[in-house]
C-alpha cells in the first residue's frame, strides 16, 4: 500500500478523544467488537470503507480491524472529512487517505489509493467506490465479494447499474433496512440538520418560515424537528402521496416558485438536482439561508447563483454570502455540501450505532454468502434488521412483549 495521505499527524490526540466519546455511546458496536475480537470473522479479509469520515465512521473502521480485517479508509465527501479523525486512524495503524476540503481530482486520487488495498468487501456511501471499481479499477473486480451501500442516492445508482446489466458483484442496500432509514434518515438527519443550521448561523429558528424540499425520510425528519422548534414549515414535493402526507401532518404545501419568495430558511432533501434554481434565489428575501441535506452538492444551482451575484464572501465560518445587484444577500451553508456533516458533526452516535451495526453485520453476511449470492442489489436480511432493533432496545433497557403460541398460531392461520 501507498503511504497514508492526511493533513496533519499532530491532530491525532484530538481525533482519538472524539472517537472515544462516540464509542462510549455506540453500545451495539461495542457488543459486535467483543464478538469480532473473539471470533475474528474478517481474518485475512480486506475491507475498504468510504463513508463520511468522522468519529463514528472511525468506530466502524476500527470494528472491522478488531474482527481481523486489513482496513483502508477514505471519505465519501471531502467536505465532511475531519482531519483529526484521519490522523487518529493513521496513528492506530489503518491505511487512511483523506484530507478535508480537497478538490474533486484529489478526492478521486484518495478513493483510488484506498482501493489499492484490493478489497474483498466494500463499504460505500453514495456509490462512488462501486462506480470507480466498475469504471476505472476493473482489475480489482475479481477479488470483490460484494459491497454494502449506506445511503438512498447510492442505492439508486447501484440499482440503475443492475438494470443496465452491469453490476459485477452483490450489493447490500443497507439504506433500505428498517433500522437504517426509519432512524438514520429521519431522526438522525432531522436532529443534525437542525444542529448544523443553528450552530453555523447562530440565528433563531423559532417563528421563521422554513421550506423543506423533498418529503422523503430525510425531509420528514427535518420538517418535524423544525416544527418542534417553532418554525412554520412549508413542504415542496413532486409526489402527490408524499405531498398529501405533508398536508395531513399540518405543513403548508405549495410549489417552489411560490415558497421561494416566502422562506427564511431553505433545506433541500431530494437526492435530485437543481431543486433550487437561480430564479428561485433571485426572488428570495434579503438574508435568506439555504442549505442541502441530500447526498450530493447538486440540489441548488450554485453556478447560476454565482453568475447572478456581484460579490461572494464567507460571512461566518461555512456561511457563504452572495450579494445581488439590488443589495440583497442570500446565504448558502457549507457551499451546498451535505450540511449536517459538512457544517456539524453528523448524526448522533446512538443513530450511527444502528446504521453501522447493520453495515458490519451485512458485511459479515456478504463474507459468508458471497459464493451463492447473485450480482444484484439485495435487502438486508430481516433477521439482521430485527437483531439490530432487539439489541438496541436491550441497550436502552426497553423490554417488549412477545406473541403467545396461541396468538402466533392465530396470525399464521391467515397465511395460507
Ligand atoms: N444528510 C444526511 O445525513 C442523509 C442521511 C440519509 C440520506 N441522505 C440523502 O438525502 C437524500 C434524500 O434521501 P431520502 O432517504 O429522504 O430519499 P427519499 O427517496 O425517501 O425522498 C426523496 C423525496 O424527494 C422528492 N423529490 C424528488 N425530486 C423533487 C423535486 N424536484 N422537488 C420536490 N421534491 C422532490 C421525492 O418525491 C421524494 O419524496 C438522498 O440524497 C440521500 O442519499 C442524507
Amino acid at each position: 500500500m501507498k503511504d497514508n495521505i492526511l493533513k496533519d499527524r499532530s491532530l491525532a490526540a484530538e481525533g482519538e478523544r472524539k472517537i472515544n466519546w462516540v464509542r462510549k455511546n455506540m453500545p451495539l458496536l461495542r457488543i459486535l467488537e467483543k464478538d469480532f475480537e473473539e471470533n475474528l470473522p474478517f481474518k485475512g479479509i480486506k475491507v475498504v470503507v468510504s463513508v463520511h469520515l468522522e468519529a463514528k465512521t472511525a468506530a466502524l473502521a476500527l470494528l472491522f480491524a478488531a474482527g481481523g480485517a486489513e482496513v483502508s479508509v477514505t471519505g465519501s465527501n471531502p467536505f465532511s472529512t475531519k482531519d483529526d479523525i484521519v490522523a487518529a486512524l493513521d496513528k492506530r495503524g489503518l491505511h487512511v487517505f483523506a484530507v478535508h476540503g480537497v478538490p474533486e481530482d484529489e478526492y478521486r486520487r484518495h478513493l483510488n489509493a484506498a482501493l489499492d488495498l484490493g478489497p474483498n468487501i466494500v463499504i460505500d456511501d453514495g456509490g462512488d467506490l462501486v462506480n470507480l471499481l466498475h469504471e476505472e479499477r476493473k482489475e480489482l473486480l475479481p477479488g470483490v465479494y460484494g459491497a454494502c451501500e449506506e445511503t438512498t442516492t447510492g442505492v439508486l445508482r447501484n440499482r440503475a447499474r443492475q438494470q443496465e446489466g452491469k453490476l459485477e458483484f452483490p450489493v447490500v442496500a443497507v439504506n433500505d433496512a428498517w433500522c437504517k432509514y426509519l432512524f438514520d434518515n429521519r431522526y438522525g438527519t432531522g436532529q443534525s440538520t437542525l444542529d448544523a443550521v443553528m450552530r453555523t448561523t447562530n440565528l433563531l429558528v423559532t417563528g421563521k418560515d422554513v421550506v423543506v424540499i423533498g418529503f422523503g425520510w430525510v425531509g420528514k425528519g427535518i420538517a418535524a424537528r423544525m416544527k418542534g422548534l417553532g418554525a412554520h414549515v412549508t413542504v415542496i414535493e413532486v409526489n402527490p402521496v408524499k405531498a398529501l402526507e405533508a398536508v395531513m401532518e399540518g405543513y403548508s404545501v405549495m410549489p417552489m416558485d411560490e415558497a421561494a419568495r416566502k422562506g427564511d430558511i431553505f433545506i433541500t432533501a431530494t437526492g435530485n438536482k437543481n431543486v433550487i434554481t437561480a430564479d428561485h434565489f433571485e426572488v428570495m428575501k434579503d438574508g435568506a439561508v439555504a442549505c442541502n441535506a441530500g447526498h450530493f452538492p447538486v440540489e441548488m444551482d450554485l453556478d447560476g447563483l454565482k453568475k447572478r451575484a456581484v460579490h461572494t464572501e464567507e460571512l461566518r465560518e461555512n456561511v457563504f454570502g452572495f450579494l445581488f445587484p439590488d443589495g440583497k444577500w442570500v446565504n448558502i451553508l457549507g457551499m451546498g455540501n451535505i450540511v449536517n456533516i459538512a457544517c456539524a458533526d453528523g448524526h448522533p452516535a446512538e443513530i450511527m450505532d444502528m446504521s453501522f451495526a447493520l453495515q458490519a453485520l451485512s458485511a459479515k453476511y456478504l463474507l459468508e454468502n458471497h459464493t451463492v449470492l447473485d450480482k444484484t442489489v439485495k435487502k438486508v436480511p430481516d433477521d439482521i434488521d430485527m437483531d439490530v432493533a432487539r439489541l438496541k432496545l436491550q441497550s436502552m433497557g426497553v423490554v417488549i412483549d412477545t406473541l403467545t403460541d396461541a396468538q402466533r398460531r392465530y396470525l399464521e392461520s391467515f397465511r395460507r
